[in-house]
């Protein structure tokens, strides 16, 4: 890396020595992958979505990879709440604070009961309410209900006053963007990320004539190539509407450093890779970092805010 190149980027006053991460799900439930992702050339990490209690998710086969992307159904696997929030608090206190501690409640009550807890912790850093999962039979997803998320918004801002960002499914409608962002911008949220998988595809093989995973008949969350376009579309809907103190983190279709170069364009202060990552591994980072790089030397950019939310229209 050009010694002038500085990839840093901050949200909500925690520092990021360079704005890639994982994507929540993503070689990130146990401690021991948790602790290879803060090792690695990314820039810090995201815990598994954690419920109140543990859960071993749904039946296999729940995730396939494919070559424009991934299909998965885990169905929130995960040890509970309280390991993410012991593993997070540890962490902190050896001053490692480029870690998310993501929460997925399977109710209101559940999603208050750890943000509650996360209050009276002595954990100050970032908390990620996903509202977004499209994995548990039975459960919908709470971002596409906006009366549900700002009740819930006032309700959490009665009694809690951390660093908190929320995971947000894909819109594909710009009434949606006009309507979500006026709720939120009547929070002091962190972040938002944009965006989850885009929920509840299908992937058939013709070969076998079958879906390609167990859960829900096939039905699963998209990841990858197919999502880009949504995901850059989403970034962009919302930093065109948000608040500039909601920062936002751009998710989706990752896996070089042009994508990243291009999540940034369109207003993303942190981008998280999920797909890649998962067929690539914790080096990834490393190659994705030095492509960025690469490509903001060629470029002349010397930091992130050179081009950050810079997007040209004609
Ligand atoms: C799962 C999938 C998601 O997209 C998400 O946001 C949370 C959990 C899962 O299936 O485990």
């Amino acid at each position: 890396m050009s010694p002038k190149l500085n990839l840093q980027t901050t949200i909500a006053g925690i520092d990021f020595r360079n704005p890639i991460l994982n994507a929540a799900g993503v070689w990130c439930q146990s401690t021991a992958e948790l602790d290879t992702l803060l090792t690695s050339s990314a820039g810090g990490a995201v815990t598994k979505s954690a419920t109140v209690k543990s859960r071993l998710g749904n039946a296999t086969p729940r995730l396939k990879s494919l070559p424009l992307g991934s299909i998965n159904s885990m169905g929130l696997p995960n040890y509970g709440f309280q390991y993410y929030l012991d593993y997070v608090t540890k962490q902190q206190a050896t001053d490692q604070h480029n870690l998310i501690l993501s929460i997925a409640g399977l109710s209101v009550a559940d999603n208050l009961t750890m943000l509650r807890q996360i209050q009276s912790s002595d954990y100050t850093g970032l908390v990620e309410l996903n509202l977004s999962c499209p994995n548990v039979a039975g459960k919908s997803q709470v971002g596409y209900d906006f009366a549900a998320v700002a009740d819930l918004l006032a309700t959490i801002f009665t009694f809690f006053d951390g660093k908190l960002g929320l995971k947000l499914p894909p819109y594909f409608d710009l009434h949606q963007f006009d309507e979500l962002s006026a709720i939120l911008n009547q929070y002091p949220l962190a972040y938002i990320n944009a965006i989850n998988s885009i929920g509840n595809g299908l992937i058939v093989d013709p070969l076998t004539e079958s879906v390609v995973i167990k859960p829900k008949g096939g039905f699963g969350g998209i990841g990858g190539n197919y999502v880009k376009p949504t995901a850059l579309a989403n970034v962009r809907a919302f930093r065109l509407r948000l608040n500039p103190t909601i920062k936002i983190i751009g998710t989706g279709g990752i896996s070089s450093g042009q994508d990243v170069f291009e999540h940034i364009l369109c207003g993303a202060d942190l981008v998280q890779i999920g797909t890649a990552l998962g067929t690539e591994g914790p080096a990834i980072f490393e190659r994705v970092t030095n492509e960025l790089s690469d490509l903001m030397a060629a470029k002349g950019y010397q930091n992130l805010a050179d081009f950050r939310g810079k997007l040209k229209t004609l």
